[in-house]
């Protein structure tokens, strides 16, 4: 049996979804089950709601959005639990590799390292920047996009395309056993590319001037950095570099991400 983790979240939610398609039987896992339905209550904080007993393969979708020792904690409990229960193989939703100057690239990097020093089969999926997260930061005030992502380009994926991977991966994990798969875009674009298809201005700003109206927007004192290293990162091509592997593992070209991306412009 397959249990995806974190089954109300928009990347889990997809799996669950392309499995079921693919008739692959799977479970998942949250921290609010609905009654009706198979899920299983699982919230990495409460290590006493973490029961994988027959669970052949967890597809352990990163719980993000917290400082890096909450993270590696949730993570930490997942594994150990993992391990515990006689679960075989672990698929594990990471960072893409060339991710690493992003504010959130350490947790990604330590839960790898946990799961290679356990006993238990894996596979690492390196998740690219998701293309609707690209359109989710440039926000237009009008008719114009003002984003401190410069001239950069960035290798963004769609959320179902890397889903349909982890579906892929999952339903049949044996031959993917110790792989890394660096799922980034076929094609780099920028912000440009973003706006125009979408009608719309694009003017770059400063780091600075993002900064202080992310610091004056009510977020939690660790999202401004991390925000911005997304920022800088796209701006200076650090994230620009393509691969294949995610149409290798989905064995068709990845959804377009400028249309993506735009589509998930908020006006
Ligand atoms: N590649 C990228 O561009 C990118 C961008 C943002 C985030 N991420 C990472 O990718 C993950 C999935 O992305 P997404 O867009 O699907 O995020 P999302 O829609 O915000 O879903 C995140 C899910 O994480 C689960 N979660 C949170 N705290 C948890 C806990 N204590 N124990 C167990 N599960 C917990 C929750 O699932 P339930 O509600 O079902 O409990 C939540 O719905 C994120 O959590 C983050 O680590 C990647």
């Amino acid at each position: 049996m397959i249990l995806v983790t974190g089954a109300h979240g928009q990347l889990s939610r997809a799996i669950v979804e392309s499995l079921t398609a693919a008739n692959v039987p799977v479970i998942g896992g949250t921290r609010n089950p609905t009654e009706w339905s198979s899920e299983r209550r699982v919230d990495f904080d409460d290590p006493g709601t973490l029961d994988f007993t027959g669970v052949d393969t967890l597809v352990l979708v990163s719980a993000g959005y917290a400082e890096d020792d909450v993270v590696i904690a949730r993570h930490d409990h997942a594994v150990a639990a993992a391990e515990r229960d006689g679960v075989q193989h672990i698929v594990y939703t990471s960072l893409a590799t060339d991710g690493d100057h992003l504010g959130f690239a350490l947790a990604h990097r330590w839960t790898e390292r946990r799961i290679r020093n356990s006993p238990l089969r894996w596979t690492i999926l390196r998740n690219g920047i998701y293309a609707e997260l690209l359109g989710a930061l440039m926000a237009p005030t009008g008719d114009v996009v003002t984003a401190p992502l410069g001239t950069g380009a960035v290798a963004v994926v769609a959320r179902a395309d890397l889903a349909e991977a982890a579906s892929v991966v999952a339903s049949n994990p044996k031959p993917h056993a110790g792989q890394v798969y660096d799922l980034v875009g076929s094609q780099a674009i920028t912000a440009q590319d973003v706006a125009q298809h979408a009608g719309l201005d694009y003017q770059p700003e400063t780091l600075n001037a993002r900064r202080g109206a992310l610091s004056a927007g009510g977020l939690l004192p660790f999202q401004p950095s991390m925000l911005l290293s997304i920022y800088s990162s796209v701006a200076n091509d650090f994230l620009a570099r393509t691969t294949n592997d995610l149409e290798t593992l989905i064995a068709r070209s990845p959804m377009d991400p400028t249309l993506v991306a735009g589509a998930a412009i908020q006006h």
